[in-house]
C-alpha cells in the first residue's frame, strides 16, 4: 500500500527541476586606485590597509556619463559573448545593487535596454552585500517553478558614487564592479540546492547610508553633515559578519551532509581578508579553498560574489561542490550550496 504523502513528497523532490550557472560575465572599471593614491586622499597607510583588510587596490568607475547599469550591461554583454545565448532569449533580469543610477526608476531597466534583452522583465534587490545570494535564489525559484527558462542575475554596485574619500574608515574599503550569471534548468541535477538567509533590522545603526531616503530627505543640514555617504561601525559589522557567515554556512552544511572535505571551494563575500581568513578557521576549511580576489577589487558589495565566479570560473569543474556566504547592511546574509554544472561553449 502506497503512503500518498509520501508518495506526493517522493514525486515532488523527483520532479524538481534545479536551476543551473550555464555562463558567467563580469565587468571592472580600468581605473585603479591603489593603497599608495589613497595615502593621497586620508590620513593612512599602504601597510595599515595590507594588514587590515588584505586590499591593495580597488576599481573606480570614473566616467561621469556612465552609472551602475552601464557596468551591469558591461557584465551582461559579457556573459552573452561568452555563452552563445542572444538578449532576446533572455526572459528575466535580476539586479542586486544598493546603488542604482536613480532611487526612482529600477536600473535593471536600463541595463536591459543597454544589453539589448527586449524581451525580458527585470528588478532591482537591495540587500547590500547579501544581494546577490538573495537575487540568485529569487532567480533560481523562477527556474524551478517552470515560470522561466533563462533568468540573467547580476550583481553591480558603483560604491565610489556613495563613499566619502575624506573618511579613512570607509574610503580605504570599497570598489566599482559587476559580476553576471546566467541560469537556466538543469538536465542533470546539478545547480542551486539550497539556501539559508537572514536578516536583522537593527543592523542599521552599525552599517548604511542614513540620508536620501524617506527618513531622512536630502536637505541643505543632510548634506553640510555628509549624511549620504557610507555610516559604518567596523568593529560591530566585522564581528557580526564572521558569526553569521560562519553560522549559515556551519547550518547549510549540516543539514545537507557536507563537509570540508565534500566541498571543493568557499566563495565567501569579499569584505575583509582578516573575516574571511576568520570564517575559513571557524569551519575548518583549508584556505587553499577558499576563493579571494579582494586584494584587486577591494569590496565591491553585491559585486564581490559574481566576480569571484567570472574571475575563477575556469578552476570549477562540474560536480564541484561550492560554498557561497555573504553579510552585510541590514544586516543581511545567509549561505547558498551549489554543484557547478557544464558552461555553455566550454569544453570541461
Ligand atoms: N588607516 C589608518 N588607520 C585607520 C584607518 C585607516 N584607513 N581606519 C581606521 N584607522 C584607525 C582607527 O582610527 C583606530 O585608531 P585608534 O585605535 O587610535 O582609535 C585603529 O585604526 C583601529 O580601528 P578599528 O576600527 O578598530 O580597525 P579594525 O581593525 O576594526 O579595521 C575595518 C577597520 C577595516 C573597517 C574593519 O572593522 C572591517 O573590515 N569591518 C567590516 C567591514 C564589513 O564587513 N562590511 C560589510 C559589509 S559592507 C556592505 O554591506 C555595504
Amino acid at each position: 500500500m502506497i503512503n500518498p504523502t509520501k508518495y506526493i513528497k517522493f514525486m515532488k523532490e523527483t520532479l524538481k527541476t534545479t536551476a543551473q550557472i550555464t555562463a558567467v560575465g563580469g565587468y571592472a572599471p580600468p581605473t585603479v586606485l591603489d593603497n599608495k593614491a589613497l595615502e593621497q586622499l586620508v590620513d593612512t597607510s599602504d601597510e595599515w590597509i595590507t594588514a587590515r583588510t588584505g586590499i591593495k587596490e580597488r576599481r573606480i568607475l570614473t566616467d561621469k556619463s556612465l552609472a551602475t547599469s552601464d557596468m551591469a550591461a558591461f557584465a551582461i554583454n559579457d556573459l552573452l559573448r561568452n555563452s552563445g545565448v542572444t538578449g532576446e532569449d533572455i526572459e528575466c533580469l535580476i539586479l542586486a545593487t544598493s546603488t542604482p543610477d536613480y532611487l526612482l526608476a529600477p536600473a535593471a531597466g536600463m541595463a536591459c535596454e543597454k544589453s539589448g534583452l527586449k524581451n525580458a522583465w527585470g528588478f532591482d534587490l537591495n540587500s547590500a552585500c547579501s544581494g546577490f545570494l538573495y537575487a540568485l535564489s529569487v532567480g533560481a525559484s523562477l527556474i524551478e517553478s517552470g515560470r522561466h527558462k533563462k533568468v540573467i542575475v547580476v550583481g553591480a554596485d558603483q560604491m565610489s558614487a556613495i563613499v566619502n574619500y575624506k573618511d579613512r574608515n570607509t574610503c580605504i574599503l570599497f570598489g566599482d564592479g559587476a559580476g553576471a550569471v546566467l541560469l537556466e534548468p538543469s538536465d542533470n541535477d546539478m545547480g542551486i540546492k539550497d539556501s539559508i538567509f537572514k536578516t536583522d533590522g537593527s543592523g542599521v545603526k552599525s552599517l548604511a547610508v542614513p540620508a536620501g531616503g524617506s527618513l531622512l530627505p536630502t536637505s541643505k543640514e543632510t548634506l553640510d553633515h555628509k549624511r549620504h555617504f557610507v555610516h559604518q561601525d567596523g568593529r560591530t559589522v566585522f564581528k557580526a559578519a564572521i558569526k553569521e557567515m560562519s553560522n549559515t554556512c556551519l547550518e547549510i552544511m549540516r543539514r545537507n551532509e557536507l563537509s570540508p572535505q565534500n566541498i571543493q571551494w568557499l566563495i565567501p563575500h569579499q569584505a575583509n581578508l582578516r573575516i574571511i581568513t576568520s570564517v575559513s578557521k571557524e569551519l575548518s576549511f583549508p584556505i587553499e579553498k577558499v576563493k579571494i580576489n579582494i586584494q584587486r577589487y577591494g569590496n565591491t558589495t553585491a559585486a564581490t560574489i559574481p566576480l569571484c565566479l567570472w574571475d575563477f570560473a575556469a578552476d570549477f569543474k562540474p560536480g564541484d561542490n561550492i560554498l557561497l556566504t555573504a553579510f552585510g547592511a541590514g544586516f543581511t546574509w545567509g549561505s547558498t550550496y551549489l554543484t557547478w554544472g557544464k558552461l555553455r561553449n566550454s569544453n570541461r
